[in-house]
């Protein structure tokens, strides 16, 4: 495995009020969305972002990223990019569903936010047969890749230090041999959870030696 969990335990505090207050307004946001807009079954469904926030603030705190460029694959809300632009990082969200990037655009507008969305698919060309093949593939429900979402950002998928996503459970492991196929090595992975957790994964060793 060139992915490997770290296992570090995840401090919990008081939320700073600025947080308080984003998330308040990410929530009433996401949650008139989802009761208002037409949800394409099987796609956004927002994470918790308390725990990915401190998620995010253990990353910072026990210095685990080799630098400050993050990325959130799938960022519907593009919550837990803005919440990384205010913890320091240089945040970006690639968002497939437009509707989506328009809000986390007005989202992250609305709190004077440096941060950029891209529509399209976060899976680079190419890399999805490499990051499984077809006979991985049964069950799983992403969306095709085949788009220049990165290059709208002017950032390669191997520059992000610290990716954030969540994965339908059936798409989990993928989601890492996508990360595995494309980060450069340090990078760190978090995804969300089913059990409500952000598991964190390092880029280590050569990729040349599992495909
Ligand atoms: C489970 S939701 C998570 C949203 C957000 N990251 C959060 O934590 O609240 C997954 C999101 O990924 C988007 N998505 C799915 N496949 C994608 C792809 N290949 N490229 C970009 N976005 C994708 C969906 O439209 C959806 O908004």
């Amino acid at each position: 495995m060139a992915l490997i969990d770290l296992d570090i335990t995840i401090e919990r505090g008081r939320i700073p009020d600025s947080i308080d207050k984003f998330l308040h307004e990410a929530n009433l946001r996401t949650e008139d969305y989802l009761n208002h807009s037409r949800v394409r079954p099987g796609s956004f469904v927002p994470s918790d972002f308390v725990v990915a926030y401190y998620a995010l603030k253990a990353v910072i705190e026990k210095n685990l990223a080799p630098g400050r460029l993050f990325c959130e694959w799938g960022s519907g809300f593009g919550v837990v990019a803005s919440l990384a632009s205010q913890l320091g990082f240089d945040a970006c969200g690639i968002e497939i569903e437009e509707t989506l990037v328009d809000a986390a655009r007005d989202l992250a507008d609305a709190h004077y936010l440096d941060v950029e969305f891209a529509q399209g698919s976060y899976i680079p060309e190419g890399a999805d047969e490499a990051s499984g093949g077809d006979h991985d593939r049964e069950g799983f429900v992403w969306d095709v890749e085949g788009n220049d979402a990165y290059d709208e950002l002017q950032i390669g998928p191997d520059e992000f230090d610290v990716v954030f996503c969540y994965p339908w459970p059936s798409e989990e492991e993928a989601t890492g041999r996508l990360f595995d196929y494309c980060a450069s090595e340090g990078a760190l992975l978090l995804t969300y959870t089913q059990l409500d957790d952000v598991r964190i994964r390092r880029k280590e060793g050569d990729p040349e030696d599992l495909y």
